[in-house]
């Protein structure tokens, strides 16, 4: 049996800007590897996110405007593997390269792919993508970005590598999100959610500042031609579903970090109250709602 391996790229290391982080030219803020709680927590919501969103992840992967069902794929910035498992399973002949600056990120999905036993179609590198070289990736067919383009300190540098990677026919599908889901029903918890998202918008915009961006005209400046895009509203409403609620848990508590030193203490002592595990994971009444973009584009 083979196993799914990693790659640790020459001249690299686990730093890099991450969602409630900071890029790399912010050095006095925490990133998720600073501190193995924040990474855990961050990881945490990733395998939430991509188990909530499963069907959804699934029905982007189907519309992908390929030429040709590809055999290599890249997934930069994979994460735990949200994009690298849906895309193993809609594309069955293909093997993928996970790309990432986390360690214990990559781990993770190693340990994924060899309990499912789909190891011997995962290899796993570490790298950081704002490095001026990249490492040897192959010449993919298909290349994925989800939710990790934003991330980047210089975006356009990154969109040009990922030009030239791809094979010729090849198609590069990039994926965002505006803004992190909201979990609250309504009322007063609703607007508080939002407030404390307004706080994270901030600290977003600080240090975060490519989240959001429009990708159409930075993927046509780099030298690709857009195939096609598509917006994907999200309204979950399962209360038979108690993901939902861990989900929420997991993903209001990083909230919290990135806003604890910038919300007011009456809400902070609001937040705090609602995001108790005890309460929140018993909620049936919570929902999840998010727009997810995606642009799909050819070199
Ligand atoms: C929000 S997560 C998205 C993960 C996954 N693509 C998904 O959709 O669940 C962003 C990922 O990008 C990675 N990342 C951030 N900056 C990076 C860099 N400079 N090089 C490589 N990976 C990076 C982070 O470690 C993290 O795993």
């Amino acid at each position: 049996m083979s196993h799914a391996h990693g790659t640790h790229a020459h001249g690299t290391h686990a730093h890099g800007p991450h969602e409630h982080g900071a890029p790399a030219h912010h050095p006095h803020e925490p990133t998720p590897h600073d501190s193995p709680d924040l990474s855990a927590l961050q990881a945490e919501v990733l395998d939430l996110d991509a188990e909530v969103l499963a069907s959804h992840i699934a029905s982007l992967t189907d519309w992908l405007p390929l030429t040709a069902a590809p055999r290599h794929i890249v997934d930069l910035g994979a994460g735990t593997g949200a994009g690298t498992f849906a895309l193993l399973a809609r594309f069955p002949e293909a093997h993928v390269t996970a790309v990432d600056t986390s360690a214990p990120h990559l781990q993770r999905l190693r340990e994924k792919a060899c309990a499912a036993g789909l190891e011997g179609r995962v290899r796993t590198v570490q790298a950081d993508l704002d490095a001026p070289a990249w490492p040897e990736l192959g010449t993919p067919g298909l290349v994925w970005a989800s939710a990790s383009m934003h991330h980047m300190a210089d975006p356009d540098q990154a969109l040009r590598h990922v030009r030239e990677l791809l094979a010729p026919e090849g198609l590069f599908a990039l994926l965002e999100l505006s803004g992190f889901p909201r979990f609250l029903p309504a009322g007063e918890e609703a607007a508080l959610e939002e407030r404390a998202h307004t706080a994270s918008d901030r600290f977003h915009a600080e240090h975060v500042p490519h989240r959001g961006a429009e990708w159409g005209p930075k993927l046509t400046e780099a030298g690709f031609t857009i195939a096609d895009e598509r917006t994907l509203d999200v309204r979950i409403e399962a209360p038979e579903n108690p993901a939902i609620a861990r989900y929420a848990l997991a993903g209001l508590t990083r909230l919290r970090t990135t806003v604890a030193e910038t919300l007011s203490p009456d809400d902070l002592r609001a937040l705090d109250t609602l995001i108790a595990p005890e309460r929140l994971t018993e909620r049936r009444d919570l929902t999840v709602r998010t727009t997810r973009r995606i642009w799909a584009a050819r070199p």
